[in-house]
């Protein structure tokens, strides 16, 4: 285990089952039907690259990126659009892959622009889900796992762009934060 980490919250063997079965949850909602994956960048990247190759239907991949942390472990409140899609979205299945739910205020403001776009459905597909810490009430409609209010690192998951590569998903020691945010 990784110096920093004080506890492996999901292992990698727990992620590969739960991805797995998500993907054949959503091969089986969108059958038949043209499906564009988006994938929040950068925390989702590893969990779209093995969700994406549960899905058995058709299905193409664009990505966007938005900004709300800095080195902090908590949101700022303030979302940023840093990358726009490269893809047209209106009259299209839209799938948004995000690593983790937390305040709700990152995917709020994406789901609101992709909407505005007019896609013939959005939908929202997380890996993590913290509730306890919501300040928006928005729901995944597939959720790999509900966590308790900890700082979660590890498959993409990152702080300050740090631990992205970690196998599994694991606690961050709060004095690492802790000493980032003094700074
Ligand atoms: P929200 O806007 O507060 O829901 O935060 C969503 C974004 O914050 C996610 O896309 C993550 O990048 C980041 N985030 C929230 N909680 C965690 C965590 O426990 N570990 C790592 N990143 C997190
Ligand atoms: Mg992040």
């Amino acid at each position: 285990m990784h110096k920093d980490i004080i506890k492996v919250l999901l292992t990698e063997e727990q992620i590969r089952e739960r991805v797995q079965a998500l993907g054949e949850e959503i091969t089986r909602d969108y059958q038949g039907k043209d499906l564009l994956l988006i994938c929040v960048l950068r925390g989702s990247i590893v969990f779209t690259a093995d969700l994406m190759r549960h899905i058995d239907c058709f299905a193409t991949i664009d990505t966007i990126a938005v900004s709300s942390y800095g080195k902090q472990s908590h949101s700022s409140g303030v979302v940023r659009l840093i990358k726009d899609l490269d893809e047209n979205i209106t009259g299209r299945h839209v799938l948004i892959i995000e690593d983790i739910i937390d305040s709700g205020l990152t995917l709020n403001y994406l789901n609101d622009l992709l909407l505005r776009r007019n896609p013939l459905s959005v939908k929202i597909c997380t890996l993590l889900d913290k509730p306890e810490r919501r300040k928006i009430d928005i729901q995944p409609n597939y959720r790999g796992f509900l966590i308790p209010n900890e700082f979660a690192v590890g498959y993409g998951l990152d702080f300050a762009e740090k631990y992205r590569n970690l196998r599994y998903i694991g606690v961050l020691n709060p004095e690492i934060y802790k000493q980032e945010e003094d700074k």
